[in-house]
């Protein structure tokens, strides 16, 4: 047995045993339990300090396993998104039957479910012969890990075993969608764009922002998320670079050695007199923001730059998952 398929086994010894593992996907970390076992479940949300009603997403290695999960059949569209995405970053939401606990799907009578596209994720799964359910693996609020660097100590003091496989290729997680009327609603945006689902049939994607006093229809969205424990300050995109011009002016009119500059490739020149400034990425590819973000949130306390300023980015394809995500983690330039 090669280290791979030892530490594997282990894992999965684990996860048997209803303790919780740490372990790699395409999209980000996840801490995961046997989403079968209410009580392995509400480990996780101790670990991770999660409010209790928000459900988690319970992950297959293999499409034949999803059935018994369901109180139905699939619907068309349903059979479709899944054809086509799965192994991949979409999580569906479904009717769940009674083998799912409360506890997973936190009182709801749907569940969350996808297949991630990461050997070490799938061969985990099937080795330990169950569903996993498996939120993000960081303490609730802050950034998702994207990079074994980034897991939390604290966090990783309640798992058996931890599996790592440096970053992530998405580095943003999946987006979660529900097919009502035979429309696609993308409750949370993620690494397949609108764009991608729409060739399936019309997408609705819904009000970005969804008020603590509103029901929602996906309960992660009501919390703080993604937030870095320094300040960010979003300034948002624009055709015209205003926004390159509002983040001068901002340092300028500060003390600009204490602050960073967080911004794509392209611009970099733009700021010589912030104390720091992060490559982002680049603005004419927005995977390669994607990828970056989390793990650049999720290093800003090395520096010593009291807080930091970012840009957005158009909101085309994936760039609506980064904004969400952004808009989530700063406070805007007001
Ligand atoms: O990429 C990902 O999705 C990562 C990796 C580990 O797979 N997981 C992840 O899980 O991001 P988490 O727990 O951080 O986000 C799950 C989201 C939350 O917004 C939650 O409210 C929503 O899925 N969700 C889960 N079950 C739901 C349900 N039955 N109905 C509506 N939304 C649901
Ligand atoms: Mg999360």
């Amino acid at each position: 047995m090669d280290i791979n398929t030892k530490q594997i086994t282990k894992a999965a010894e684990a996860i048997n045993s209803n303790k919780l593992v740490v372990f790699p996907t395409e999209t980000v970390y996840g801490i995961g339990a046997n989403a079968l076992n209410a009580e392995a479940v509400s480990k996780i949300f101790v670990a991770k300090r999660r409010p209790a009603d928000n459900p988690l997403i319970i992950h297959i290695a293999d499409k034949g396993k999803l059935r018994d999960l369901l109180s139905r059949d699939l619907k068309k569209i349903e059979q479709d998104l899944i054809d086509t995405f799965w192994p991949g970053p979409l999580t569906l939401i479904l009717p769940k039957s009674e083998i799912v606990p409360d506890a997973t799907t936190a009182g709801l009578e749907t569940l969350a479910v996808r297949m991630p596209n990461h050997h070490l994720a799938l061969a985990l799964i099937d080795a330990a012969g169950i569903p996993i359910a498996a939120p993000s693996a960081n303490i609730s609020g802050k950034p998702s890990p994207t990079s074994d660097k980034s897991l939390d100590p604290e966090l990783l003091a309640s798992v058996e075993e931890v599996i790592v496989d440096g970053k992530t290729k998405h580095g943003l997680e999946s987006t979660v969608v529900l097919v009502k009327n035979n429309v696609i609603n993308i409750l949370r945006p993620g690494a397949v764009s609108a764009e991608e689902l729409e060739v399936i049939a019309p997408v609705i994607y819904p009000k970005s922002e969804v008020s603590i006093s509103e029901s929602p229809i996906s309960p992660g969205n009501k919390y703080r998320h993604y937030a870095p424990e320094k300040q960010l300050l979003l300034f948002e995109y624009d055709e015209a670079n205003k926004f390159i011009d509002d983040m001068q002016i901002y340092l300028r009119s500060n003390q600009a050695s204490k602050i960073g500059v967080i911004c794509a490739e392209e611009y970099m020149y733009q700021f010589p007199e912030a104390g720091r400034v992060i490559n982002l990425g680049k603005i004419r590819s927005l995977p390669t923001i994607a990828s970056s973000l989390f793990e650049i949130l999720n290093s800003l306390d090395e520096f010593h730059q009291e807080f930091f300023l970012i840009h957005g980015v158009p909101e085309q394809g994936i760039g609506k998952a980064i904004m969400n995500r952004m808009r989530k983690a700063a406070s805007p330039n007001s």
